[in-house]
């Protein structure tokens, strides 16, 4: 927060009672700093019967906090669902020269002016926007500034109070990457079916398979292998694997065909068969 106290005087000279008296007033808005003098001349282009000023500005006021959060979601967001961010300024004067804004990342993504608020006394403003996410938001970060412009004699870059920065997750049902099923096994040989989710919370996996004493299953976080050593003709079939999480659960079906091996067509056509 700055040090620094900027008055502003938006002038009215009062001259004549009545209201259709035409002045001017010349600068019309004077900024100047805290201890420094400023000068307007202020002229009537008619008779007048006196002339006098009316102190009627007060100090800007650079807010005391700009704090930014979300009520309904406390930075935990379901993926496509709406929350409300609301950023909240605290105590700022004049109204009508303050903006908020608020950013994503880099980008502006919304601002408010009160340049219709024609309040001097320090006020706080909410500036409320509506977001929702798609999982490639993750980790996003939020911020919310609150900007007093008080014109080319004020401060360049206008003065600037900004919030902490707001980091969301988006949370999403289990996602599993589809593998290309494995055709033309042959009996005897080992086989792997890697099941490779992603999903927020990290899902856990299970497998769905006839029971058998040569399946393996190794699984670490959202990642499980199924190897079979030396399949059989008859573990052919279907070996599911389901990865859920508090969103949603998704299966993926990995297929199983065996062909006899050379060794059993070998003996088999000795057989006869
Ligand atoms: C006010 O008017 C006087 C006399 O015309 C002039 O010298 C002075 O520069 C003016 N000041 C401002 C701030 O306009
Ligand atoms: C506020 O947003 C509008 C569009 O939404 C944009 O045109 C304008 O430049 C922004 N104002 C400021 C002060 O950034
Ligand atoms: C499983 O598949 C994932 C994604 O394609 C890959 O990163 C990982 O190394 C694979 N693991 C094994 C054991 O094959
Ligand atoms: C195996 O999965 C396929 C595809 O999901 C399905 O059409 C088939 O009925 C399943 N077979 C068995 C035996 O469950």
């Amino acid at each position: 927060m700055k040090a620094t106290t900027y008055l502003v005087f938006l002038g009215f000279c009062i001259a004549c009672g009545h209201s259709e008296c035409p002045l001017q007033l010349n600068p019309s808005t004077v900024v100047v700093r805290h201890g420094h003098s400023a000068f307007a001349n202020c002229t009537a282009t008619e008779e007048h019967d006196g002339m006098g000023w009316e102190a009627s500005q007060g100090s800007t006021e650079y807010p005391d906090s700009v704090s930014l959060q979300s009520p309904d979601s406390r930075g935990q967001m379901v993926e496509n669902k709406r929350y409300r961010l609301v950023c909240d300024v605290q105590n700022v004067a004049p109204l009508r020269l303050l903006t908020i804004k608020l950013y994503k990342g880099q980008l502006e993504i919304q601002n408010s002016t009160y340049s219709d608020k024609d309040i001097k006394t320090p006020e706080s403003k909410q500036l409320v926007v509506p977001v929702s996410h798609r999982r490639g938001d993750e980790g996003a970060l939020y911020r919310c500034e609150a900007m007093l412009n008080l014109g080319p004699d004020g401060p360049q870059p206008p003065a600037v109070v900004q919030s902490e920065p707001f980091k969301i997750t988006v949370q999403y049902a289990p996602e599993i990457l589809h593998q290309p099923q494995i055709a033309g096994i042959l009996a005897g040989a080992d086989v792997f079916y890697n099941c490779t989710a992603t999903g927020n919370p990290v899902p856990s996996i299970e497998w769905k398979h006839g029971p058998a004493k040569n399946v393996q299953i190794q699984t670490s976080g959202a990642v499980s292998v199924l190897r079979i050593s030396a399949v059989t003709e008859n573990q052919a079939g279907n070996y599911t694997c389901i990865a859920i999480n508090s969103l949603g659960e998704t299966r993926e079906v990995f297929t199983l065909t065996v062909s006899r091996g050379k060794k059993d067509a070998a003996r088999l056509k000795f057989q006869g068969v």
